[in-house]
């Protein structure tokens, strides 16, 4: 029997039940609901619309469903159509009618909002824990390299030399703010909705704070109708979610780059490598493509949800039930995926011969025009020199370095015999020590900073 079936005359359509369903996807809420109602009953118990020995009952049947549903003994019915009917079910089976007491003041679409809420709370939690290993492995890896150099790229074009912790460190504080941004979020989840009803409130004089505490939350909706119909909180998950999984991206393409045998900086573990069923030389970074890949579905997911919510009237509307497959899946496609990346980073082979044979001298050239600049000439005028003097190099096929005295004098007559301490790639990565720059001092500090924030 549906929670409905009063007013129809004749039952739902089968194909419309298949539709209008959300227990396949809806049971993964089983424990919150279980948990939201038995605060519920409590309150209302409290609030005189139950008695003691009613209360208990309820709370009783309620427990008693807890464990059937962690046993594995909990048996859903074909007319069950979400979770919430399914426990109303459930609990009158188990404690008689008194059962259909429990939800009065009550309405699916503040309840299902509690129940969502608390399992993003959760989510948010073992998401947390996950981008934090990364960052660990970030950490870990980028300690043992704080002298490795690399060329760093802009445009994928190379641009100066880099340390390769400084390169791994970038990813750490992307990660740093997507944490930072999961906390904040989970703050805005954290709120009550129960005691809105279906869109007006409760004429039920509930503590909805103490509700609310005794569930976790950290406070209350102040609007009913707003409290029904706001999935910000689903919004913002995803939308932080798709956040991480471009970052990682990022990071994965890198990775595949690096591994790519023209680079050579990098290579992925036996274990974290895949083969060609043709090709017996191929390692393929599979699992830093479906990092690259697993990101599209990510952002599909938000934007979907985003397509979905626009234009809605106001209150609840069913719509909103298309909220929890979107939150699910990217869940699950971020949980499974962060202990992959952990993993690979972990393991990482780095080359660091082959990352120095990447430098060229060429990434020395704004050494050069700083050199000039130091002499006095305005950066503007040095970067044309050189420029030109890069331009000399490259026709001719020589290095920069190669190029004889009297040839740069020609464009510059600053120029000295001490221009030779410039074609030194430690040296310009040592120069750039103000906090945030790639020297050795500087890494060490925001790799200090970031194992304080980190409790490493
Ligand atoms: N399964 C529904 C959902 O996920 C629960 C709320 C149903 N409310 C309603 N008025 N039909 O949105």
């Amino acid at each position: 029997m549906s929670l409905w079936g009063g007013v129809f005359l004749e039952p739902t359509d089968d194909d419309l039940r298949r539709l209008n369903d959300s227990l396949p996807f809806d049971r993964r809420l089983a424990h919150e609901d279980v948990m939201a109602s038995i605060a519920y009953a409590r309150a209302i118990g409290m609030a005189g619309v139950l008695s003691e020995e009613e209360t208990a009952l309820i709370v009783d049947g309620l427990q008693t469903i807890q464990n059937e549903l962690t046993d594995g003994a909990f048996s859903f019915q074909a007319g069950d159509e979400d979770i919430h009917s399914a426990v109303e079910r459930r609990l009158i089976e188990l404690v008689g009618d008194v059962g259909g007491k429990l939800h009065t003041g009550r309405s699916r679409n503040d309840q299902v909002a509690t129940d969502f809420r608390l399992w993003g709370m959760q989510a948010i939690d073992t998401l947390t824990a996950q981008v934090k290993d990364v960052q660990r492995a970030l950490v870990q890896r980028a300690s043992t390299l704080i002298y490795a150099l690399m060329p760093g790229y802009t445009h994928l074009q190379p641009a100066q030399p880099i340390s390769a912790a400084h390169w791994l460190m970038s990813y750490f504080w992307m990660l740093a703010r997507d944490v930072e941004r999961l906390q904040q979020a989970r703050n805005r989840t954290a709120v009550c909705p129960l005691g809105a009803g279906a869109l007006a409130g409760t004429p039920l004089s509930i503590d909805r704070e103490d509700l609310a505490w005794s569930l976790g939350f950290r406070s209350i909706t102040e609007n009913s109708l707003d409290a029904v119909s706001d999935r910000d909180f689903v919004l913002e998950a995803l939308f932080i979610m798709a956040t991480i999984g471009l970052h990682l991206s990022r990071l994965a393409e890198d990775i595949i780059l690096f591994s790519n045998p023209t680079f050579g900086y990098v290579r992925l573990h036996d274990r974290y490598s895949t083969g060609s069923s043709l090709m017996p030389q191929k390692r393929n970074a599979d699992p830093m493509e479906l990092t690259r890949g697993k990101a599209g579905r990510l952002i599909g997911n938000l934007t979907g949800l985003m397509t979905v919510l626009k234009g809605l009237p106001t209150g609840y509307n069913k719509d909103m039930q298309e909220d929890k497959e979107a939150l699910f899946d990217s869940y699950d496609t971020l949980s499974l995926l962060l202990p992959v990346v952990s993993g690979v980073l972990l393991t990482l082979t780095f080359d660091e011969e082959a990352m120095r044979r990447g430098l060229s001298e060429e990434m020395l050239a704004t050494e050069m025009a700083d050199y000039l600049v130091a002499k006095g000439l305005p950066f503007r005028q040095a970067h044309h020199i050189v420029g030109r003097i890069v331009r000399v190099a490259l026709d001719e096929g020589v290095s920069l370095s190669k190029l004889p005295l009297d040839l740069l004098q020609s464009h510059s007559e600053l120029f000295e015999e001490d221009v030779a301490q410039v074609f030194d790639f430690e040296r310009s990565v040592a120069r750039r020590r103000a906090r945030g720059g790639t020297a050795p001092d500087a890494i060490m500090e925001q790799i200090t900073l970031a194992r304080t924030m980190l409790g490493m």
